[in-house]
This record gives structure tokens, sequence and C-alpha cells, in this order.
């Protein structure tokens, strides 16, 4: 489903949390779907494959979507900060920055750190730039990704991953090399929405929490941390195994 077709579906729904849930599905990036309704078809394949290889090249419109102050009710992007525990000078990649949401809030509470707002489509890396050149932020540094490299030009101590690892391909690969993009102590901390949300991307585009650890489990990371206060979505924190096995991702 696309984007423009959302409003008529919330039209037929009497859901307090309307607002909400449209910000949020058409955030998962323009496929309206409830869990519930999405068959186990082939159907329900083509969208997710549909949604996964999703464009974002139009900065107006995923700008309403991203930046709804609505979403702020259930992303809870200050407790996310919080949780995340960053010194004020530390270095951040957040891949799949889209419009900045979480890059320029990076920005603003770590004055002393610098942001790396990394993604694939240009018009958003200079959107994100602009924002933050007209906001004052000195500290933020639009970057432009490919598919299968970040292209992340320093090494940091975190690199954030909202509503955006479902879109990557060839997981493991990916994290692996990202490995050397991580200073000493460095973290990965992955935001995405739960195969039992009532909203979020297709089904079967969705990655459940096993799946998350194994494929970080696969590129040589151990969960270090597990945080359960987004509604809809998982919030891990993954750290390098020394030896870069990653055998038993689950932290015991
Ligand atoms: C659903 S948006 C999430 C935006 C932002 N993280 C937020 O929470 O508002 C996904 C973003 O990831 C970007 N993206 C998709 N694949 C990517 C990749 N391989 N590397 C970097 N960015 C990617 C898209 O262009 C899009 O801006």
């Amino acid at each position: 489903m696309t984007v423009s077709r959302a409003p008529a579906y919330a039209k037929r729904m009497a859901h307090p949390l309307r607002s909400a849930f449209l910000c949020a599905v058409v955030l998962a990036a323009g496929c309206a779907h409830r869990a519930a309704h999405a068959p186990a078809s082939t159907a329900g394949d083509a969208a997710a494959a549909e949604h996964i290889h999703h464009r974002f090249e139009d900065v107006e419109q995923w700008a309403a979507v991203f930046d709804a102050p609505e979403r702020d009710a259930w992303q809870k992007p200050d407790e996310v900060l919080a949780a995340l525990a960053l010194r004020p000078d530390a270095r951040v990649a957040d891949i799949g920055a889209g419009t900045g949401y979480f890059t320029l809030r990076l920005s603003r509470a770590l004055p002393r750190g610098r942001i790396h707002g990394v993604d694939v489509e240009v018009t958003m890396v200079r959107h994100l730039e602009e924002r933050a050149r007209t906001a004052g932020l000195s500290n933020v540094v639009g970057v432009l990704a490919t598919a299968d490299d970040p292209r992340v030009p320093e090494p940091v101590d975190l690199v954030l991953v909202v509503d955006t690892y479902h879109h990557l391909q060839a997981r493991p690969d990916y994290f692996r090399r990202l490995r050397a993009h991580l200073r000493p102590g460095g973290r990965v901390a992955v935001i995405d929405f739960r195969p039992d949300a009532p909203i979020g991307p297709p089904p079967g585009a969705r990655v459940a929490r096993e799946q998350l650890v194994r494929e970080l489990g696969e590129a040589g990371y151990r969960l270090t941390e597990e945080h359960t206060f987004l509604p809809y979505q998982h919030f891990l924190v993954f750290t390098p195994v020394e030896d870069g096995s990653g055998a038993g991702a689950e932290e015991r």
C-alpha cells in the first residue's frame, strides 16, 4: 500500500491512536498493514519485498511523517537517548538517518560530540545537513552511504539504526564490516518494529527479536542491553565479541 492510500485506510479506522498509527505505519515505509489482517500469501511476500526496497527520496513527503509531533508519544526519543547513556563527546553514526529525527536530537544532547547522519538518499542527507545548519548545530555531518557501505568517515562510539534494519540487505555481512567503524567499547543499537506490534511494515518485512539477535551474532556481536519501554519496537544494543565469533549472541 502506498503512502497516498494511507489516509483512506485510516478513515475506516475507529482507533484512538489513529494519528500515531498513521505515523508509525507510514514511517515504516509507506505500506500500511495491520498484523492481524495480513495474509500469509504470495501477495504478502510481494508487499514485504516492495516495502524493503522502498525509496525515500521525497523529503517533503517523509518529513511530514518522520517528524510529525505525534510520533514522539510512541518513539519516546528522550527516553531512548537517556537509555543509551552516551558521553557528551561521543561520536555517533545514525544509519538510515532519514530527515534527521534522531540525528538532530543526538546533536543537541551531545554538544561536544559528532553525529554522522548516514543515508542512501542524497536528498535526505542534504536535508538533515540544512536542518542542522539552520539550527546552528555544527556537530552534524551528513554522509551519503551506499546500500552495503555506510561510509562512516571515522570510528564511532555508537551506531544507531532506527526503523532501518529491515531495509538492509545481507545484514550479517553488513554488520560484520561495520565492526571496523567502532571505537573500543563501541556499540550498535537497533530499534525496529516488532512482529506482534499492531502497526508497522508488512509482516513479511519485520524482523523477529530472535532473528535480529542471531544475525548480529553471525556478524560477531552479542546482545548486551535490551530496553522494553517502546510500545511497538525492539530496542536492542549489541557489543562486538572480542574474537569476532559472535557465538551465543544472547548475553548470559
Ligand atoms: C523508515 S526511514 C527511518 C528514518 C529515521 N531513522 C527515523 O527514525 O526517522 C529509513 C531510512 O533508511 C534509509 N536507508 C535505507 N537503506 C539504507 C542503507 N542501506 N544505508 C543507509 N540508509 C538506508 C532510507 O533512505 C530512509 O531514509
